[in-house]
């Protein structure tokens, strides 16, 4: 299956990409996740993306459409699932162009709609393991000891975007530059719209009802 998953920041993108992993097998391309990753790593792509990131901006579609290229030709067989690429309508377009050109478009777009007051109060809460990538929130899914990941032991620790001015920041980014993609979509067909206001459970079954009759189960 090939799956988009959209929304805005704190929508419960990652959070609920994690969850289709595991029940569908896909690999999850989170052009965040890579990020950070190439952050730690200290790579050329992670110095160049450091300041649009710390400052809730989007890095220049050069650099994302040749790292998400490359993370889809690596995807493998089961297919993937992508989370919070494409950002902007010139990604979009350049994806369209390269699933195109293999001949596998994507067999489903989902939009997470949540309302902006809550979108601060998930990010500032959010915490994330250094180790697994595991998230949790201090209040909504905190872990069972505090700060330290159910997983593997480590603390838990905060992201450094994740403070109010930089969300709201990411939010007016959302706006002027991601929530256009959304249209772009829907003029393309279906885009199926999720309600994530609810609690991660009920999101998670609103989402499953959709992918379950394309899986097959
Ligand atoms: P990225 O890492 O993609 O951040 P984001 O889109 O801002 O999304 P988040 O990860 O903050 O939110 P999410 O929707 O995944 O929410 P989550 O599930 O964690 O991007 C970071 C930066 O990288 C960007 O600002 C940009 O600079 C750069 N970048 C990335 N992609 C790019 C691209 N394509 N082009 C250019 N630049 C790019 O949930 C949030 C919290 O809420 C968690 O604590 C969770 O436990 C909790 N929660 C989730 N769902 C629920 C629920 N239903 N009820 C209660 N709590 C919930």
């Amino acid at each position: 299956m090939r799956i988009m998953v959209l929304g805005a920041p704190g929508a419960g993108k990652g959070t609920h990409c994690k969850r289709i992993v595991e029940r569908y097998g896909v690999a999850h391309l989170s052009s965040g996740d890579i990020l950070r990753r190439e952050r730690a790593e200290n790579t050329e792509l992670g110095r160049k993306a450091q300041s649009y990131m710390d400052s809730g901006t989007l890095v220049p579609d050069g650099l994302i459409v040749e790292m998400m290229s490359k993370a889809i030709r690596n995807a493998g067989t089961a297919g993937y699932v992508l989370d919070g690429f494409p950002r902007t309508v010139n990604q979009a377009e350049a994806l369209d162009e390269s699933l195109a050109a293999g001949q596998n478009g994507l067999d489903i777009v989902m939009n997470l709609q949540v309302d902006d007051d809550l979108v601060v109060e998930r990010i500032t809460g959010r915490r994330t393991c250094p180790q697994c990538g595991a998230v949790y929130h201090v209040k909504n899914m905190p872990p069972k000891e505090e700060n330290v990941c159910d997983q593997d032991g480590a603390a838990l620790v905060q992201r450094p975007d994740d403070t109010e001015d930089v969300v709201r920041n990411r939010l007016k980014t959302y706006y002027e530059q991601t929530e256009p993609v959304v249209e772009y979509y829907k003029n393309k067909g279906a885009v199926h719209d999720i309600d994530a206001n609810a609690d991660a459970d009920s999101v998670a079954g609103l989402i499953f009802e959709k992918l379950d009759g394309l899986a097959g189960k």
